[in-house]
């Protein structure tokens, strides 16, 4: 059976800042995903990750549903609703137009989509990230699907020697989508040469070079980009197929005991290390530190398993404890150098103000 799933997420409010969702927000979205999805969609699952409310919904529409996305736009609504009617901070904060116009994206929530013919049994790797954007998966993604340093499949598994094709949007284009089609392991220099930059270059998709099957689609949105200002961050989510022709779920996993440092973290504005957490968590320390979390599924005719919390086990504890000392190392110098983004990440913030105040101060010497 050919099945698609869909991750669609907003943060549309949040308790005591940027924090978490209340549970009645999340039984509104629940609510009306159920309600509206009768007979559209086949199994649904929610929840969040920070401020982040994910909806993962399996159907047959296809991806770019409007059908489908329509539902998502409706409970995110409802979630206003509810988030206003609870004085939560943010109410709304994702939603950056007015009326729903058939497709979310580019109206401000994160979107990764992807359809494929069912195999006879289907893992697959549900991942959402709060206070960071997606350049954050730009390295795992790097080193699970190139690197046999973290994916001995690469050398044991017959069915990934030929290796993965990488479809690389470059972000800044905001006018239509600009994308290049590259193939590891003959071209990760050049791979390599584009993610290194996360603010400017994302992989939107992966796909099997053995098979064609796609195993990864990740969400591209910048906020900024549709708002023209700061609004929040470009929290992403990302769908990963495992096993077979895929990497298994632990190769997956791998990298992501790096916490590497990703643009988000306090006012979506420094430099933290991206911590792997458990499934519902909430935000912390200076309004983070980054945070990914990973739920693993099984989908077999559109029906999912209970999740199985991958980050949730005593190693991730030690990794966590690890992450929060780079948390702290970096932080210790505050708003300096490489612990605040640069100034082409803050433009759209208070930053501009001051500096054109400072430009009329500046006196050139003769
Ligand atoms: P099992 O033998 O437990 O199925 O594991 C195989 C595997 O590929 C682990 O990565
Ligand atoms: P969110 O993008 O998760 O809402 O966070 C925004 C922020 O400013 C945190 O300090
Ligand atoms: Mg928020
Ligand atoms: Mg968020």
């Amino acid at each position: 059976m050919k099945v698609t799933l869909s991750i669609l997420k907003a943060d549309v409010g949040s308790v005591g800042g940027h924090i978490c969702p209340s549970a009645e927000l999340m039984e509104s979205v629940r609510q009306t995903v159920k309600e509206e999805g009768k007979g559209i969609i086949i199994d649904s699952f929610i929840s969040h990750t920070g401020d982040d409310v994910a909806i993962l919904a399996t159907h047959k529409l296809g991806i770019n549903s409007e059908k489908i996305h329509k539902i998502a736009w409706d409970a995110f609504l409802a979630g206003t609703k509810t988030a206003k009617a609870q004085g939560l901070y943010g109410a709304g904060q994702d939603l950056l137009k007015d009326s729903f116009s058939g497709n979310v994206k580019g109206m401000g929530p994160a979107v990764a989509e992807m359809e494929f013919e069912e195999r006879p049994n289907e893992p697959f790797l549900f991942f959402a990230a709060d206070k960071t954007d997606p350049g954050a998966y730009s390295l795992p993604l790097y080193l699970s699907f190139c690197d046999p340093m973290h994916n001995a499949g690469l050398l044991l598994s017959p069915k990934m020697t030929k290796g993965f094709k990488f479809t690389i949007m470059d972000v800044e284009h905001s006018d239509a989508d600009k994308v290049i089609e590259l193939n590891a392991p003959e071209d990760i220099y050049l791979i390599a040469a584009l993610l290194r930059d996360g603010e400017r270059f994302v992989v939107e998709s992966i796909h099997s070079r053995d098979t064609g099957d796609q195993a990864a689609a990740i969400s591209t949105t910048r906020l900024h980009n549709i708002a023209g200002k700061y609004t929040g961050k470009d929290d992403p989510v990302m769908l990963i197929r495992v096993q077979g022709a895929f990497p298994a779920t632990g190769e997956v996993l791998s990298p992501f005991t790096i916490a590497p440092l990703v643009a988000g973290f306090m006012r979506g504005s420094h430099n933290g290390p991206l911590m792997p957490v458990k499934m519902n968590s909430s935000i912390s320390f200076f309004d983070g530190p980054p945070v990914v979390c990973c739920l693993a599924f099984c989908v077999h005719e559109g029906k999912l398993t209970p999740p199985a919390d991958a980050f949730d086990h005593p190693y991730w504890d030690w990794v966590r404890g690890r992450v929060s000392e780079k948390a702290q190392e970096i932080r210790r110098q505050g708003f300096f150098g490489a612990a605040m983004l640069p100034y082409s990440e803050l433009e759209y913030g208070g930053i501009v103000d001051i500096m054109k105040k400072l430009e009329s101060k500046f006196k050139v010497r003769k």
